[in-house]
């Protein structure tokens, strides 16, 4: 097989790239108060703040768009969008939803009462923040390795089996669904192995807990199923996804990651009780249950996007583009968080910027500079996003599906040798003022004075 892993598509539709000059950055950042969430995307050459919704979609997804059956209720768009989640998923009852988190809103305000305890790997935050939000707890089992940043594992995302027997053990009769996130976004999109899957299903079983997956990215775990478990190789993607749908009871998911749209959501289940309730409660703040607060287009567009994104080809090129960057990364010196998960990767800003202390922000500093540098955008995540209860310092990058090349990877990372020759001139950052809570979006910041 050659070396080179090419996208596996042509380009029909480009936009142009914003290339501006570093003095023009600089003045976009002091007008931004150093925060990359006040910069408009107009003024963004790489936009790495995520993977979510920024997909570039096909020539076949715009034609199942134009050919929408636009009606309010029972629309053809509604039951091709029906059976294609049905197909892959096996599960029966399929309700649309505008994103992610309007399924972990409608669910567990279904099913979740204060005091409930609702283990996985770990919860994203929006999932985690929906079940705060009614007085129950998340609570997050990985196993051990996935909390070091430099410990090697195939399947980092893995939820910790002990632990989670000994938890549902415990607090049996306080917990109405047992979870697991697919692939595991903290780390960067770490997988979980089939064999973990089934015996977290087990586990819950047995416990009679019903077992939900947050499965936006059950694609690109798939893959890492197939590349990386033992006897899996030799299976097909659609085979891997459907055992691991068939090992659960349902599953939530934002269709702005690996259905391939900028929009949309659902949540699909094998069983009947809660579909009555979900159903009620989406009319009453989504909309009729054929179309959950999107348009058809939208139900179109993830119908033909879901089909897509378990090509093999498209995987391999997809995964392969976060193990080519930190490689390259590592290479150079770069240190990053490993091995390099699905949709992002992570740099370790405190490691890279030693002579920048925690309360000036090095993964700040580290991304405000890549943003004057080449104009990429990144997220901080470290001490302005979580303050003193931050245990790392990264910085992350997030992967758009299907619209950045080769040659836009290979550019940056000659922009990453020439920021290493002058790390030590960076500085950090001070914050001039910042909200009570989530400050990361707009809070403003000044250098640190000489
Ligand atoms: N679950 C996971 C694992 C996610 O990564 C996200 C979103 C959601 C649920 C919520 O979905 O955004 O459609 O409401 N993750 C994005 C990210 C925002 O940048 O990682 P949503």
């Amino acid at each position: 097989m050659r070396k080179t892993i090419i996208e596996p598509f042509k380009i029909k539709v480009v936009e142009p790239l914003v290339q501006k000059t570093r003095a023009e950055r600089e003045e976009i950042l002091i007008r931004a108060h150093y925060n990359l969430f006040l910069v408009k995307a107009e003024d963004v050459t790489f936009d790495f703040l995520t993977d979510s919704g920024t997909t570039a979609m096909s020539a076949n997804q715009w034609a199942a768009m134009m050919v929408a059956d636009e009606s309010y209720a029972g629309s053809r768009s509604f039951h091709r969008f029906k059976n294609q989640v049905t197909k892959i998923t096996g599960y029966e009852h399929v309700i649309p939803t505008h994103q992610g988190r309007a399924s972990e809103r409608l669910l567990f305000g279904v099913i979740v009462k204060p005091g409930h305890r609702i283990p996985s790997n770990n919860h994203f935050d929006t999932t985690r923040a929906n079940i705060e939000a009614l007085g129950a707890q998340a609570v997050d089992l990985v196993i051990p390795e996935g909390r070091i940043p430099n410990q090697e594992h195939p399947f980092k995302g893995n939820i910790d089996l002990g632990r989670l027997e000994a938890f549902c053990k415990e607090f049996q009769g306080q917990i109405p669904v047992g979870m697991l996130t697919i692939t595991n976004n903290t780390g960067g999109g770490q997988p979980v192995s089939l064999e973990n899957i089934k015996a977290a299903a087990e586990i819950y079983r047995r416990y009679k807990i019903p077992f939900i997956l947050d499965a936006c990215r059950f694609a690109e775990n798939s893959y890492f199923i197939k590349d990386r478990e033992p006897g899996q190789g030799s299976r097909s993607i659609p085979e891997i996804a459907f055992d691991t749908f068939h090992a659960a009871d349902g599953c939530m998911m934002s269709a702005k990651k690996d259905a391939l749209v900028n929009i949309g959501g659902f949540i699909a289940l094998k069983n009947d009780p809660w579909v009555e309730p979900l159903r009620n409660q989406l009319i009453l703040t989504e909309g009729f249950p054929t179309y959950g607060g999107l348009a058809a287009r939208d139900l179109e567009a993830i119908a033909v996007g879901l089909d897509e994104v378990m090509s093999e080809d498209y995987l391999r090129y997809r995964i392969a583009t976060s193990q080519y960057l930190a490689k390259r990364l590592n290479d150079m010196g770069v240190p990053t968080v490993k091995p390099a998960g699905g949709h992002a990767v992570y740099i370790d800003a405190a490691q890279l910027l030693p002579h920048i202390p925690k309360h000036q922000f090095p993964g700040q500093a580290l991304a405000t500079e890549l943003y004057l540098q080449d104009g990429i955008r990144s997220c901080e995540i470290g001490s302005v996003m979580f303050k003193e209860a931050a245990q790392m310092e990264l910085v992350r990058l997030a992967f758009p599906r299907r619209v950045y090349t080769q040659s836009h990877f290979d550019y940056i990372l000659e922009g990453f040798e020439e920021l290493l020759q002058r790390t030590r001139l960076l500085r950090g950052l001070e914050i001039v003022e910042a909200p009570q809570h989530l400050r990361h979006f707009t809070a403003k910041f000044k250098p640190v004075s000489h």
